[in-house]
């Protein structure tokens, strides 16, 4: 069983007993002062304690510490001064590549590389969303923005130059979409030099290599009275102090703002900010793709609003007549009209008359209106421009920095909404800023505190409650069924009744009166009604509230500005045919209230954020006069009791903040129960893995199945940890850091880290084991290519040796039928010389040895004499082989000799009837021919014999030499 915090009820004795033992807890815990700041997680302070947490806090933020866990949320404290390197680039790369950024150091990097290692995880919700909350100037813009550009470094780290272009095109315009929102929806209260005046949901979209891709930004709630009023002490939007106070000389002159022009929409202008800085904004509108010539047209039309502002109207004497404007007021107006390009007359007409349609035939009456009446419909007028103008920017914003939703698959969503807001005089904007709060409280109350409690229930799990703050009845005062103030609210516009104020007081008084979150300041002389919201209890004014929401533009106002010449104007109310008949309908058009669209826009969003993994970012204001180094404790603990830290704290604490269903928990830890080393572990029942795994299969698909494998897996998991199970809850209750319960493993960060660690150690284990039977295959299927290979070159080689051998054997036999035939010829020849022409050839001319015969001899017809003569020396070794080599050997002097003919391209010889070496052919009496020389024949065959040893001198004479050259 966990910790208990919140135990059964004890009797009085006892619990003073315990508070006193608490009391020196503290004491002690507080009395190791030097270590207090080392604590980066709030639920590690023992005993938790409202006065431990916020000393923690404040040890941490003398030591310029300024991130601490509270659990599952980070809270930020704001430290009012730049500190060094606390957003820096390689503080970002440290935790971008940290191996676990939860053990660094508690910072906003830590929870953003944290969601987007979820998104690359893939696990269920993969969408994330980071809530900041906090009060006006806690730091949630600026939390924001270091997130952005977190998420802009990381998120480019492409290495496709392409990739890398698109990232950074997106990424500068989703940065530079920063100063031009808060130039125009930011402003200066008493609260926050620079509060966001809308609340603002950004998503950032990744692709699946995680690469930022395209964003989108969602506002809410623009506060557009500002415009036109100013709390004393308070300014207007930044951007009107950054033209009046940026302007060059010849835009000061185009846009009738000469210097120390004052303006009543202007107050407080003589305090320098750091947020007037117009070029900036300027670039940065530049950036986002507005260009020069609209962003001039632009500061115009916001000229023309501070020329608005100046006129003012006098009493008017007889009510038949329209108010004048004050005399000084006369030149604002035509300038006015000059910037916003619309006719003096009709403007004036415009904020003075009003038209009304009445009766069956829509008749058309005009009504001069009341001083005061004129000024609403004035303020009305620079209301409705400033309204579209803001919506048109996002618009524009959102068009460069969109992408196609094929092209993104994941998001982050970044929520940096206004915080809970309780003035002195409280109106329709904080009632709806509040209620705001109070629905991101209840999913904040929903998912980490109520959900965390009536899970263990269900699961089994024995859990002490904790007493949390659900605020479910303010959320059914606000915006509840059948009857809530929005509804009565609804109510009164839909009627159109001209309210009174103090009817509509008892209205909601008599009609919620069974709800314990609303009750009535009984001191205030004016109208009102107290709501108590988880946050502290808020009294709002009923008057003007009911106009507020029906926030009415007379369509007059919209007739002159849809009149207007100006291009902008034009986009921003473009001319329809409806918009001809309107004044005939516009007392019966449908009213869309200001609380029904800011309902409408909450409740997508609170869609939105259910359907993400959330993180929760609190931001702390460590002091109201937003000084460095100041941490005053009343103030803290408020605001950490307002957002249910110190509950937070104390049930994850002790509770399982990680559960995951037994699918999922099989789905991802199924590889550790496969590894080797888990497999030849046996377990106590003697099962063999082999078992197991066909256990697995069988019964996966059932309920009894997933605990078998489930509890196979936890045992193995926790060696040296204790589990608990269902039945052994009473057993392993305190040292547990695992539960398995109904349909559901709990567990605790640190048991899901070494789930973590162990799967990331198997998976590497596996990755190997593929990579070392892919390389083994490979160098198996190489040495059977290059072995194939050798085989198919070697019967190749064969075959070519083979056919190049049978064909030298063919030539061979072919020569030596032609040499035989050759000889023949020859022994013809010697014959007939022998004997018949002896003494004609002693006269004849020498070297002429041979008489041919006059008939040709058989040879002589198929073989000229030139061919045989060339063939001699082959022929002498054709008639000596047989003699002396038989078979292969034979063979192969045939063929050397071939190869010798072949080489010396047509082997020269010079017969003995021309040249000198052998000196005679004779026929041998026997039959057989023998060659003569001076020398053994074979290895002199190719040699010439000189020439003086060239005297042929008759058979006689080569039968004289036979002798010499058998001796030799
Ligand atoms: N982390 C921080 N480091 C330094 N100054 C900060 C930090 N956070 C906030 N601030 C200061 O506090 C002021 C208010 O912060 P801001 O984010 O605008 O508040 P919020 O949006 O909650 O109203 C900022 O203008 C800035 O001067
Ligand atoms: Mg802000």
């Amino acid at each position: 069983m966990p910790k208990q915090v919140n135990g059964p009820k004890r009797g009085p004795a006892i619990q003073n007993e315990l508070n006193d033992s608490v009391k020196e807890e503290v004491k002690a815990f507080l009395s190791d002062e030097d270590k207090l700041h080392l604590l980066d997680d709030l639920t590690k302070v023992n005993p938790v304690t409202t006065t431990t947490v916020l000393k923690c806090l404040q040890a941490r933020y003398t030591v310029d510490v300024f991130y601490t866990y509270a659990g599952c949320s980070l809270v930020a404290v704001n430290p009012f001064q730049p500190i060094c390197c606390l957003y820096s680039l390689e503080l970002m790369k440290e935790y971008h590549t940290a191996l676990r950024p939860q053990e660094l150091k508690p910072h906003i990097f830590a929870v953003a590389e944290q969601t987007y290692r979820n998104v690359e995880s893939q696990i269920e919700p993969i969408n994330q969303s980071i809530i900041v909350s906090g009060e006006s100037g806690a730091g949630k813009t600026w939390t924001s923005r270091c997130l952005m550009k977190f998420y802009a470094t990381v998120a480019a780290s492409s290495t496709s130059p392409k990739g890398n272009e698109t990232v950074e095109r997106i990424e500068k315009r989703v940065l530079d979409s920063n100063p031009v929102m808060e130039a125009f929806g930011n402003a200066c209260t008493l609260r926050n030099n620079n509060s966001s005046r809308f609340g603002k949901y950004i998503q950032l979209q990744l692709n699946r290599s995680q690469h930022l891709t395209s964003a989108s930004i969602q506002t809410f709630l623009l506060e557009k009275t500002r415009v036109a009023y100013q709390a004393p002490r308070e300014r207007n939007f930044h951007i009107f102090y950054q033209i009046t106070k940026g302007a060059t000389k010849d835009e000061r002159m185009e846009w009738n703002l000469p210097e120390g022009a004052s303006f009543f929409w202007l107050p407080n202008s003589e305090r320098t900010l750091e947020e007037d800085c117009f070029e900036v904004t300027r670039e940065a509108m530049f950036h986002l793709g507005i260009d020069r010539s609209t962003q001039n047209n632009i500061f115009k039309i916001l000229a023309g609003l501070l020329h608005l502002g100046n006129i003012q109207f006098s009493d008017s004497v007889d009510e038949s007549q329209p108010c004048e404007p004050e005399d000084n007021a006369k030149g604002f107006v035509k300038t006015t009209a000059n910037l916003l390009k619309v006719s003096v007359e009709e403007l004036l007409e415009t904020l003075r008359i009003r038209t009304i349609t009445a009766g069956k035939q829509q008749q058309v009456f005009k009504k001069p209106c009341s001083r005061s009446e004129c000024e609403t419909r004035r303020d009305c007028l620079a209301k409705v421009i400033y309204a579209k103008l803001f919506d048109w920017l996002v618009s524009v914003i959102n068009g460069s920095i969109y992408a196609d939703s094929l092209v993104w698959t994941n998001f982050i969503g970044l929520l940096d909404v206004y915080g809970f807001e309780s003035f002195p005089e409280n109106n329709l904007e904080q009632l709806c800023i509040n209620y705001a709060n109070e629905k991101l409280q209840q999913h904040f109350v929903a998912h980490y505190l109520k959900a965390q409690q009536e899970e263990y229930a269900a699961e089994g799990l024995e859990w002490s409650f904790i007493n949390y703050q659900d605020n479910q009845s303010c959320l059914d005062l606000i915006e509840g069924s059948p009857v809530s103030i929005f509804s009565l609210l609804n109510e009164e516009c839909r009627l159109n009744r001209s309210s009174n104020v103090s009817q509509f007081q008892t209205r909601i008084e008599n009609s919620l009166s069974n709800n314990r979150c609303i009750s009535r300041d009984k001191f205030s002389k004016k109208p009102n009604f107290v709501v108590s919201h988880y946050a502290g209890k808020v009294c709002y004014q009923v008057e003007g509230m009911v106009e507020k929401n029906r926030d009415p533009v007379p369509l007059e106002l919209l007739q002159l500005l849809k009149n207007s010449q100006d291009c902008l104007l034009q986009k921003f109310f473009p001319m329809t045919e409806k918009s001809q008949n309107d004044t005939k309908t516009q007392n019966r058009a449908a009213v869309v209230t200001v609380v029904s669209k800011f309902k409408g826009s909450l409740e997508r969003l609170m869609q939105i954020l259910h359907s993400t993994t959330p993180h929760y970012i609190r931001c702390i204001k460590p002091n109201a006069d937003c000084k460095a180094m100041t941490f005053k404790k009343e103030e803290v603990l408020s605001q950490l009791e307002a957002c249910g830290i110190v509950e937070t704290i104390s049930i994850s604490a002790a509770g399982f903040p990680i559960r995951v269903s037994f699918q999922s928990f099989i789905e991802r830890y199924k590889v550790l129960r496969k590894s080797r080393t888990l497999n030849t572990v046996p377990d106590e029942n003697g099962f063999s893995p082999a078992k197991k795994k066909r256990g697995l299969t069988q019964t996966a698909n059932n309920d009894e199945g997933l605990h078998f494998v489930i509890h196979d897996l936890l045992q193995k998991m926790t060696v040296g940890q204790s589990t608990v199970s269902l039945k052994q809850t009473e057993a392993k209750s305190n040292s547990s850091s695992m539960y398995c319960g109904k349909t559901k493993i709990f567990m605790t960060n640190s048991m899901l880290e070494q789930l973590e660690a162990r799967r990331a150690a198997v998976l590497s284990e596996k990755a190997f084991c593929i990579q070392c039977c892919w390389r083994r295959f490979k160098q198996r299927k190489l040495s059977k290519q290059r072995w194939s290979a050798t085989i198919i070159q070697a019967a190749v080689r064969s075959w070519l040796a083979k056919k190049h051998f049978q064909r030298m054997r063919r030539a061979a036999t072919v020569i030596k039928h032609v040499w035989r035939k050759w000889k023949a010829r020859m022994d013809a020849l010697a014959a007939k010389e022998l004997d018949c022409t002896e003494e004609k050839l002693h006269s004849s001319v020498p070297g002429a040895t041979i008489f041919l015969d006059q008939s040709p001899s058989p040879l002589e017809k198929t073989w000229p004499l030139s061919a045989i003569i060339q063939f001699w020396p082959l022929g002498l070794v054709l008639s000596t082989a047989p003699v002396t080599v038989v078979g292969f050997r034979r063979d192969s002097s045939l063929l050397a000799c071939l190869k010798i003919l072949h080489r010396n391209n047509g082997y020269k010889v010079e017969s003995n009837l021309f040249g000198c070496g052998i000196t005679s052919i004779r026929a041998l009496p026997q039959g057989s021919v023998k060659f003569h020389c001076k020398k053994s024949p074979l290895p002199h065959a190719n040699i010439s014999p000189h020439n003086q040893a060239c005297m042929i001198t008759g058979f006689n004479q080569i039968l004289l030499d036979r002798k010499k050259l058998l001796t030799t």
